[in-house]
């Protein structure tokens, strides 16, 4: 994605004939930043040989997950709809982790008629409603634990998982006396160690620590686990400002960790794989002034991107066409929805804009589309992939008649 003589591309497609061909709001998506990120991330890590699973929660659009299967990932899966997903999408089941706090008698079942790799458990009563599945279906079926490190992932509070106040794994105590008690068990085989300590995670120093927490544990514990599952968290560099994660550094400690424990790594990337491939394309309906800024209101809200409202999380704007102006007034952001925090930005330094100006809401590949709602019964944008020149439609626009 670059301007080319001030025209915004993505590949080879000028940004507003893709609008003024599939209207706005409008999710695009690029492949050639895709099979980047999914090289550079197999490449940071070559020497630990990790399965990596794409977390589907980050951006679940079918026709992304056949590609991203094709450049040889799995999938971490949270849900019954999920793992349905990405079964279609040709993922291989060999290469499918179900993680999550919550999964129901339903969902576990499922998973395991399945066969899929593991299923990560955050619980003693989890693992035992697993037990009870598994004896049902008369099936022998490998888990995971996720241990709760508490450990400080140094991001926002709201996208951290990794304390002990957070409802995520199991403390060290419950995590032994887990595994001490499923060594009877004739149905589970507990063959991973699974941490996730948050997202959006900028600095390898909490990941070391929470390398250290696992080591302290296996140190003390005669048990051996085949998969050490790290998840995933890498964050990106939203403001192009900050540095993203240092794959090199947090791979040094994880080299360390696994030539003492000798196990297999799992890693669970989303946003640092999707992340930078999307952006969402958005018209300026109108601009209202007042006496210090100018609301610049868009065809986008906060039912098409949450982040902003949610975490209130940056994403760059910049303009489809850029020019030298300079606004005088102060810029703010903001979608039609009817509540506050239905903003996206407040901008000082920007150009002149006009009405019906496409404007670029950058980096929404993650927790973009997959968070979107119907909320104010506004409905939900297309989705489409770029592919040098090839535009596919990946998602139609929805239709009000596809929800009442
Ligand atoms: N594994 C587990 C168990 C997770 O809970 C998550 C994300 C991931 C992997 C992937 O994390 P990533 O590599 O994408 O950071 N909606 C929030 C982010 C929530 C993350 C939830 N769990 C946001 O928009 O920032």
């Amino acid at each position: 994605m670059r301007y080319i003589n001030n025209k915004f591309f993505i590949e080879g497609k000028d940004i507003r004939s893709l609008t003024k061909k599939f209207n706005t709001p409008l999710y695009c998506y690029s492949y050639k930043n895709l099979r980047e990120n999914v090289e550079n991330f197999k490449k940071a890590f070559k020497e630990i040989k990790p399965l990596i699973c794409f977390s589907v929660k980050s951006n679940s659009n079918i026709s992304l997950l056949k590609e991203i299967k094709k450049l040889g990932l799995g999938a971490d899966v949270v849900s019954k709809g999920e793992l349905y997903a990405s079964l279609k999408a040709g993922i291989n089941k060999s290469k499918i982790v179900f993680s999550g706090v919550g999964k129901t008698k339903n969902e576990i079942e499922y998973a395991i008629k399945q066969k899929i790799l593991l299923i990560n458990s955050e619980s003693l009563s989890e693992v035992l409603a697993i037990e009870k599945a598994a004896k049902k279906l008369n099936k022998i079926v490998d888990i995971g634990l996720r241990l709760n490190p508490d450990t400080d992932a140094e991001t926002l509070k709201q996208i951290s998982t990794g304390k002990s106040e957070n409802k995520f794994g199991v403390d060290k105590k419950t995590f032994v006396k887990i595994i001490n008690l499923m060594k009877q068990s004739k149905f589970i085989n507990i063959k991973c160690l699974s941490v996730h300590i948050g997202s959006q995670i900028l600095n390898h120093k909490p990941y070391e620590k929470m390398l250290n927490v696992l080591d302290k544990l296996l140190k003390n514990l005669d048990y051996k686990f085949e998969f050490i599952d790290l998840g995933g968290g890498m964050g990106i560099n939203y403001d192009h400002k900050t540095k993203k994660l240092n794959y090199t550094k947090y791979k040094k400690s994880i080299i360390k960790f696994k030539n003492k424990y000798n196990c297999k790594i799992i890693f669970e990337p989303g946003r640092s794989i999707i992340g930078n491939v999307g952006i969402l394309a958005s018209k300026v309906i109108y601009l209202k002034h007042n006496k210090t800024k100018t609301f610049v209101i868009l065809d986008a809200a906060m039912n098409d991107l949450i982040r902003p409202a949610l975490y209130n999380a940056k994403h760059r704007i910049v303009p489809s066409l850029r020019n030298m102006s300079r606004s005088k007034k102060i810029l703010e952001f903001v979608g039609p929805v009817c509540e506050t925090t239905d903003k996206f930005l407040t901008e000082r330094k920007f150009q002149n804009i006009k009405e019906n100006d496409i404007m670029i809401i950058c980096d929404t590949g993650a927790y973009g589309y997959s968070l979107s709602s119907n909320y104010n019964l506004r409905l939900r944008p297309a989705e489409i992939l770029i592919k040098g020149n090839k535009v596919k439609i990946i998602r139609k626009r929805q239709k009000i008649t596809d929800i009442i």
